[in-house]
């Protein structure tokens, strides 16, 4: 789904900005040009980031989570 038609940039997109480090609106401006138009996107797709920046918190304790429960089981 397009977030910003300014400059076509999906939430698929920054889902991956957010994969790839950015962790801030400024992050997506700068990386991607989300907002620098006519701005109308920026409260969505700033709500789009922070839903994946919280899954990419819950998938990091997924992560380290079962790698303890391997290494104490060993
Ligand atoms: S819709 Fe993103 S800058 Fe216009």
């Amino acid at each position: 789904m397009y977030i910003c038609v300014c400059r076509g940039v999906t939430d698929t997109a920054i889902r991956d900005a957010v994969r790839r480090g950015a962790d801030r609106m400024r992050d997506l401006k700068t990386n991607l040009g989300v907002s620098e138009q006519c701005g109308i996107c920026a409260c969505h797709a700033k709500e789009v980031l922070e839903q994946a920046l919280m899954q990419k918190v819950v998938a990091q304790r997924h992560f380290t989570h079962t790698h303890s429960l391997i290494r104490d089981s060993a």
